[in-house]
């Protein structure tokens, strides 16, 4: 008898997508028919010029957002027929962002921070010190967890909200160009944090880019033009 291995079953799988906005009369056509595979415990980047449609793909992904035509299962659910409610809840638990300007609360100390995504996503409270201090270490910044935002590098603070989307021990991150507001070396090291976590949480990432030594540690690459992928 001859075994067959199943392939890795896809964490996301985006088809046939669409997507149209509606502005001052005019219809814009973004998304032009997109398919995608994320499979687990990948890095994969979407690259493409400026309103190119990469941000609005993400918004999609992450469940934000619904195509007017095409399929978008994560994890089996089909988030282009869901209901905000329960997309909202798959979202908070399963899914973690990051973003360019890092989003942090400027009151809130590193730790505090981390915590406080841990209280959104419905973590109980009994785990969140060990877990905060977890990810903050996961992150190389174990020493700076009582720190506020303004008394971190920019560099720091991506990580801090590195640590704080992964909290909550989602799935799946999405990550819109978060080394764009970095220098390169600050940069790089983002993205050895990344391969980091995807190594020991098990997890996706899928971020935007425009910077081609950035895109050298991808596993694949996803190029966008006007709202399609060109091959490679
Ligand atoms: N909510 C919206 N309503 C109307 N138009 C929108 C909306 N969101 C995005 N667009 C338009 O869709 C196009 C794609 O935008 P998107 O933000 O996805 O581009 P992008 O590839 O992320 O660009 P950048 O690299 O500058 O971030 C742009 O022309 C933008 O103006
Ligand atoms: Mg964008």
């Amino acid at each position: 008898m001859t075994e067959t291995v199943a392939p890795a079953k896809p964490l996301l799988s985006v088809k046939a997508v669409h997507r149209h906005f509606q502005t001052a009369g005019r219809k814009l056509h973004v998304l032009k028919g997109i398919d995608l595979e994320l499979e687990p415990e990948k890095l994969i980047m979407l690259k493409g010029r400026s309103g190119s449609g990469k941000t609005t793909l993400l918004n999609l992904i992450g469940g934000l957002d619904q195509p007017d035509q095409g399929e978008i299962y994560f994890r089996g659910n089909p988030f282009h027929k869901m209901r905000d409610e329960k997309r909202t809840e798959i979202r908070r638990k399963e899914i973690g962002f990051i973003f360019q300007s890092f989003a942090l609360m400027p009151l809130l100390s590193a730790r505090e921070n981390v915590e406080l995504a841990m209280r959104m996503a419905g973590t109980p409270r009994s785990q969140w010190k060990e877990r905060a201090l977890y990810c903050l270490d996961l992150v190389g910044l174990s020493r700076r967890i009582n720190h506020r935002p303004f008394e971190l590098s920019g560099g720091e603070q991506q990580r801090v909200a590195i640590a704080k989307a992964i909290a909550h021990r989602p799935n799946l991150i999405l990550a819109d160009e978060p080394t764009a507001e970095l220098d390169s070396q600050m940069g790089a090291q983002v993205m050895a944090v990344f391969r980091k976590i995807i190594e020991t949480e098990k997890i996706t990432i899928c971020m935007t880019t425009h910077d081609p030594t950035i895109m050298e540690v991808a596993d694949h690459v996803f190029e966008m033009v006007d709202g399609r992928f060109i091959q490679p």
